[in-house]
């Protein structure tokens, strides 16, 4: 136990991956369960928001890049769902918890889409802010995690580009357009840096998270990187961010920005969000509407099983 124990820390210490066949401590198999689960829940959840939009994407170009985008999502929650699995989870129990309300998701899949500019500021803020947060997690300590990691930021890259290249070319277009545009900025800019998690004094998690290398930066230092990149991004659109503390602090070679209110995240994360009770009741319908695909999918592979024996 105790050369098991050293070997594990010898791993983290040398910065080389932990493999599922590898001995672990309890509790970081725990913790990678639980963050690899509420990330799979998330892109799976993440589908909807912009899933609303596809019967009434503006032309046939757009359509085709959301739809393509919002498979995407189902691809990652797939990886990490099997990454989870390479820790002893059960899919089918982690989809329970999520649609019993008994795991999390991000916070940021609680709030409407009201318009086409939404699809644009959710790929430009809200993919940004996944892909700032995630590109260090490519050098997480779990093995089958950072490796997913390394395909998903990939393609949310993509998200981010196309989210961007949809808002540029809606601020080209009419005084209305570009309104619906500064509208979503408005709504969606600080839910996005709630994406985060709570400031670092009030984070459970972060500093055995960082002590095991599944985290590489804090929140609050991913929060303050995204803020940074972002505000010469929002000057290029031409838009404002709704923050009127935000400026550059050249003492600090940051930016300042305003107070987050954290009761909302509180709020939106224990379920009481715009959209909690939707989301959650899409996702259940889903899942027993599909109820008969799972029973073929069994059916078939007994059956196949089956024909391979004999
Ligand atoms: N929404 C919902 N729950 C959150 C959020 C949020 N924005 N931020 C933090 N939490 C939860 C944590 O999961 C944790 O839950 P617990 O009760 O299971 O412990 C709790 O609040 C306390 O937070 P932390 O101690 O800061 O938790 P942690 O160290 O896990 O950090 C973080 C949270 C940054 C989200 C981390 O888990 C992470 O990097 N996850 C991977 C990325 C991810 O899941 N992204 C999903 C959205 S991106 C996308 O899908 C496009």
């Amino acid at each position: 136990m105790a050369d098991l124990e050293e070997h594990f820390n010898h791993t983290i210490e040398k910065d080389r991956r932990v493999e599922p066949r590898d001995w672990m401590p309890d509790g970081y198999r725990a913790t990678m369960v639980r963050q690899i689960a509420q990330h799979a829940h998330s892109e799976i959840i993440g589908m909807q928001p912009e899933g609303e939009w596809i019967t009434r994407a503006p032309s046939l170009r757009r359509k085709a890049i959301l739809l393509a985008k919002v498979q995407d999502e189902a691809g990652h929650g797939l990886y990490l769902y099997s990454a989870a699995e390479t820790l002893g989870a059960d899919r089918a129990e982690l989809t329970a918890m999520l649609i019993e309300g008994r795991q999390k998701y991000s916070s940021i899949f609680n709030y409407p889409t009201l318009g086409y500019a939404d699809v644009g500021v959710i790929g430009w803020l809200v993919d940004g802010a996944a892909i700032c947060n995630q590109v260090p997690l490519c050098r997480s300590s779990y093995g089958p995690y950072a490796r997913a990691m390394i395909r998903i930021c990939k393609e949310e890259s993509f998200h981010q580009r196309q989210g961007y290249e949809l808002l540029m070319t809606m601020m080209r277009g009419t005084e209305a357009q570009r309104a619906m545009v500064q509208d979503a900025v408005n709504r969606w800019w600080w839910p996005s840096l709630m994406m985060f998690g709570p400031p670092d004094d009030a984070s459970p998690n972060t500093a055995r998270s960082m002590a095991w290398k599944i985290k590489r930066h804090t929140n609050d230092e991913l929060r303050q990187r995204f803020v940074d990149m972002t505000v010469p991004q929002a000057e290029a659109l031409g838009v404002t961010l709704p923050d009127p503390d935000l400026r550059w602090n050249p003492e600090r070679g940051q930016h300042d920005f305003g107070a987050i209110d954290w009761s909302e995240l509180k709020r939106v994360i224990s379920g009481d969000g715009p959209c909690n009770a939707r989301r959650l009741a899409v996702r259940r319908a889903a899942h027993e509407n599909g109820a008969w695909v799972r029973e073929a999918a069994t059916a078939h592979a007994r059956k196949t099983a089956h024909a391979h024996e004999t």
